[in-house]
């Protein structure tokens, strides 16, 4: 009997130097100790024994679990600690080596600019409107008192689709839709994407405006140059002198450019503007005739109502505004030109 129990300890001993995981460890455990382990088993045998013999073999029996207990706990310490040690040498890390650096966006010069001349109007109280790069004829140049015959409506100029849609030319058909929609006061600008089959240093097929419109009972060329003086001083300092020329464009009357003087004491164009041509509310009251046919009323009728608006090139302000001489550097994403706005 008690050679038995000889066995047992000499077979755990072999199995436990043999032992590297915990797991391994913990199948010895069971193996041995556990409910249907060997030492366990071995105690059932005690019923063969001599009544007298049986509580000395019961007390070696005892005697041993403690032991190879207290053996197992042991292991079961440098196991871990191994483990452990293992674990911190091959997640080390090296504080000392150089990071990663992360590469930074910045946002476009044109995004810029476009945002800039937002925050501008809208702190004077214009809102901000959209409308679609793909315009009829009726938006993009009749209902804007383009007559049939204007060059803008030759192919040379405008890009048109199959059915005869055009890629808007410029933003100002937003003004017609707009007021085809909303009574007066109307005060709002039109960030947006325009086309033109043009292209050279200063000229890209693609092109960005903002387009301003205000519209009320007793709008007045003072306000438009008020509007127009405050947002230069806003834009390119207080300080800047300004000057308006006359000009013609189809849907305004009179019509004007504005200047602003450069750095080197030249006047550069930056955008055009002008009254709302009475032509142009006409248009929009029609349509309004026939939207509401019993009103009598009509809240554009050119008798009543006057309004001004302006078209500026984004582009052409960014230009100005960072010395830019090459439009195309704008669509070329050649980091070391983007990566000089931040
Ligand atoms: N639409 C004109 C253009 O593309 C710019 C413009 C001029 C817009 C005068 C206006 C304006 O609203 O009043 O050249």
């Amino acid at each position: 009997m008690s050679g038995n129990l000889e066995k047992i300890d000499k077979d755990f001993q072999k199995l436990l130097t043999q032992a590297k995981s915990s797991k391994e460890l913990q199948d010895l455990r069971v193996s041995f100790l556990g409910k249907k382990g060997r030492l366990t088993e071995s105690l059932k045998a005690i019923g063969q024994l001599p009544e007298s013999e049986r509580p000395s073999f019961g007390q070696k029996v005892n005697e041993l679990r403690v032991v190879l207990e207290g053996a197992l706990n042991k292991k079961d310490q440098e196991i871990r600690y191994q483990e452990v040690s293992a674990k911190i040498q091959n997640e080390k890390i090296d504080v000392t080596l150089p990071g990663y650096v992360q590469a930074k966006g910045s946002v476009h010069p044109l995004t810029l600019v476009q945002d800039k001349l937002v925050r501008i109007f809208s702190s004077l109280g214009f809102s901000i409107e959209e409308g679609p790069d793909i315009e009829s004829d009726y938006y993009n140049f009749g209902a804007l008192n383009f007559p049939d015959n204007h060059p803008a409506r030759d192919m040379q100029d405008t890009f048109f689709t199959k059915n005869k849609q055009v890629l808007r030319t410029h933003t100002s058909p937003v003004q017609v839709r707009v007021m085809e929609r909303d009574t007066p006061p109307i005060r709002m600008i039109v960030p947006g994407r325009v086309y033109r089959h043009d292209a050279d240093t200063t000229h890209s097929p693609v092109f960005h405006q903002i387009e301003g419109l205000c519209v009320g009972p007793n709008i007045t060329f003072a306000h438009l140059k008020g509007t127009l003086e405050a947002f230069v001083q806003m834009m390119f300092g207080q300080n800047v002198p300004v000057r308006f020329r006359p000009s013609f464009f189809p849907f305004t009357e009179p019509s004007a450019e504005m200047d602003v003087m450069g750095p080197h004491g030249t006047w550069m164009e930056i955008l055009g503007c002008g009254m709302v041509d009475p032509n142009v509310f006409e248009n929009i009251a029609q349509a309004w005739s026939k939207k509401y046919p019993d009103e009598k009323q009509n809240p554009y009728d050119p008798e009543k109502i006057s309004g001004f608006a302006f078209g500026m090139g984004i582009e052409r302000i960014a230009m100005i505004e960072y010395g830019i001489t090459d439009i195309r550097l704008f669509y070329e994403n050649d980091l070391r030109f983007l990566e000089q706005f931040v």
